[in-house]
């Protein structure tokens, strides 16, 4: 079975579940970038994860053109632990329900850590962080969000992974 693992990663927590998998099921791994068009049928089973950015997922579109033939299995981690109804919502604004049954979906747990962030993405989170912190009546998401700034969450770890590996190998030809 040849298999390989693509990802997109800004800030390090989706590249280490790439590389876990692909060590795990003896895959190659790759950042999407040095991956071709051309080379999609050399592989039997591929993997598709990247990182979730305000609310989108990164280079899924792009993804979802090259792969629009050929199902793949896509993974997005974000910052929240496993909170079913954030899954879901990452599901339905990044994806139409068609690419959902045709693609296999997964959610992996990252984390945030804003003090990693740079450039003009500081610049935006700074403005989002001080129009929260003016907000009257903040709702719970919000005061965790805020929380985030001073405080780095981290959820990755390894047995996080089980789940996506043995469904590779269940539906390996
Ligand atoms: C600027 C910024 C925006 C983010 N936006 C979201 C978001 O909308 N939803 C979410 O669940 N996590 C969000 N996160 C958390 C990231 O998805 C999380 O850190 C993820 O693990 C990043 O993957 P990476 O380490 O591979 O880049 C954000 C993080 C940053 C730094």
């Amino acid at each position: 079975m040849k298999g390989i693992v693509l990802y997109k990663s800004k800030y390090g927590n989706t590249k280490q579940y790439a590389q876990w998998i692909a060590d795990d099921l003896k895959f190659e791994v790759r950042d999407l970038s040095q991956f071709k068009k051309s080379e999609i049928g050399n592989y039997e089973q591929i993997i598709f994860g990247t990182g979730v950015y305000m609310g989108k997922m990164n280079q899924l579109k792009k993804v979802l053109k090259l792969f629009k033939d050929k199902p793949i299995t896509i993974f997005a981690c974000a910052g929240n632990a496993g909170v079913e109804k954030e899954i879901e919502d990452i599901k339905s604004n990044n994806f139409n329900p068609e690419e959902l049954a045709f693609h296999d979906f997964f959610y992996l747990p990252g984390g945030v850590d804003f003090s990693k962030v740079k450039g003009i993405m500081k610049l935006m989170i700074n403005i989002f962080r001080k129009v929260l912190q003016n907000k009257k009546d903040k709702t719970y998401d919000e005061e965790q969000i805020l929380k985030g700034f001073t405080e780095p969450s981290n959820y990755v770890e390894k047995e996080h992974i089980k789940e996506i590996v043995e469904f590779m190998h269940k539906s390996a030809k």
